[in-house]
């Protein structure tokens, strides 16, 4: 397929990025490529009516993710980024520091479930986009106590698409054809596989074995309803296992590195040869925007890494780079590794066939493991203040003064 595609430019409307390439249509493929054709070329010439006044609505915009795909857009965008996070825990807003002056940026305080700011906010800033990122994220926290991913992950969800639903179905043409809802979800609702099955498709069936995975599954059912009953254009992503800068240190890279660092124990759950599929977190944002900008409204689309490797191995790769990066330690950080007690129902593997989107919407990430993670960990490494901030509680002290009603 390579050589028939050329890259083409990118007249940057909705949050997309002149930078992100989409490798459009050739003329001599089939039936099926025809008509993908059509729908690239109709896509393109809707999309292009979108003026530099247009905005998204991002929400948990401070989270790991948010934060670097409003970073990101920022950057490459000429849209208006309005960011609805509640501030968890998983919220940090020093991880937007650098734009919060910015004009065409606004923070909104709240909860996705709050019919009544959502409907304010929809009808204040007529976004042409939502980027729905907010959620309970951790399986382990969904293990110790589910009810808030409940809240959050299938009542808020279903709030944020009522809501939208109600603001969508009042736009006038060609607004109603333009507006997009991308709903951000996880490899996790597919389940776990064994070590030599194939990697999830867009059609293997639903599976999800935590309730974090449950509970996103939920949401992405309820998603897919809204597009079939009332022909709302949702789009759904389910990417893999992340890894960058501002992750909150609850999960594995973070929890390594820091752990590493600082010469404390590196608790790896069972044997350690559990499977994930790691991508770096800027490839995700820049998938985001491609899906956001070409994806085909119903559609759900797999983002991976092609990259999967045990978790024993992750944390011996971390070991080595503090090793090499951080404070010198009399020897091997590798020593530190302690096999714990495992993570009950933990999948076993999960692997991402990511061709999908690289067929139809011309992205693949960018970066190798290998680059990344040294990124990462050189990252974590030198935002020793960042670190103080989320682990200490000074940021939620902070948090509960400036934001007090
Ligand atoms: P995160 O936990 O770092 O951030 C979540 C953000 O949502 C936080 O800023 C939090 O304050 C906000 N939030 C939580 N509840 C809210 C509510 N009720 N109203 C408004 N804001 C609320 O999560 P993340 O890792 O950035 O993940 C973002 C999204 O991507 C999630 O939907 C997650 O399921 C999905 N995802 C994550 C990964 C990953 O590896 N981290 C992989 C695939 C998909
Ligand atoms: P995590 O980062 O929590 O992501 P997820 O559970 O969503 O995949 O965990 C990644 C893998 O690392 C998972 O198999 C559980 C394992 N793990 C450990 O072995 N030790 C730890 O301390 C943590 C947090 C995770």
């Amino acid at each position: 397929m390579g050589g028939a595609f050329e890259p083409k430019r990118d007249p940057a409307p909705i949050g997309v990025s002149r930078t992100d390439s989409i490798r459009p249509f050739s003329l001599n493929l089939t039936f099926y490529y025809n008509r993908l054709s059509v729908w690239l070329l109709v896509s393109f010439f809707a999309l292009s009516l979108l003026s530099m006044r247009d905005t998204m609505l991002v929400t948990g915009g401070a989270g790991f993710i948010g934060s670097n795909f409003i970073l990101q857009r920022s950057e490459a965008d000429s849209c208006t980024l309005v960011n609805l996070d509640k501030l968890t825990y998983a919220g940090n807003l020093c991880n937007l520091e650098s734009i919060a002056g910015y004009s065409r940026y606004e923070f909104v305080r709240g909860d996705i479930g709050d019919h009544l700011l959502v409907r304010q906010l929809l009808e204040k800033h007529q976004p042409a986009a939502i980027i729905h990122f907010a959620a309970e994220s951790h399986v382990d926290r969904s293990i110790r106590g589910p009810a808030d991913f409940i809240t959050t992950n299938i009542d808020g969800t279903f709030a944020l698409l009522e809501e939208t639903r109600t603001f969508w179905t009042s736009l006038p043409e060609p607004d109603k054809t333009r507006f997009r809802f991308l709903h951000v979800s996880t490899d996790e609702v597919y389940g776990s596989l064994g070590p030599d099955g194939p990697p999830f498709t867009e059609n293997t069936p639903y599976a999800p074995n935590s309730p974090y995975a449950a509970s996103k599954a939920s949401s992405d059912h309820l998603v897919r309803a809204y597009y079939h009953t009332y022909g709302m254009p949702t789009l759904t992503t389910n990417c893999s296992n992340n890894y960058g800068r501002f992750q909150f240190p609850e999960k594995l890279i973070p929890l390594m590195i820091l752990n590493a660092r600082e010469g404390k124990q590196l608790p790896v759950y069972g044997d350690g040869r559990n499977v994930r599929d790691w991508l770096y977190v800027e490839d995700h944002c820049a998938a985001i925007a491609t899906v956001l900008r070409h994806g085909r409204p119903g559609e759900t689309y797999n983002i991976g890494g092609w990259n999967e490797k045990p978790n024993i191995e992750i944390v011996e790769t971390i070991c080595d780079l503090v090793d090499e990066m951080g404070p010198r330690r009399a020897g091997s950080r590798r020593e530190l590794i302690t096999f714990v007690r495992d993570r009950p129902g933990h999948d076993r593997r999960y692997a991402m066939d990511a061709r999908k989107i690289e067929r139809e919407l011309g992205w693949r990430p960018k970066e190798t493991f290998e680059t990344g993670i040294r990124k990462t960990v050189r990252w974590y490494l030198e935002h020793e203040d960042w670190v103080r901030d989320v682990t200490s509680g000074s940021y939620r002290q902070w948090i509960a003064t400036h934001y007090s009603v």
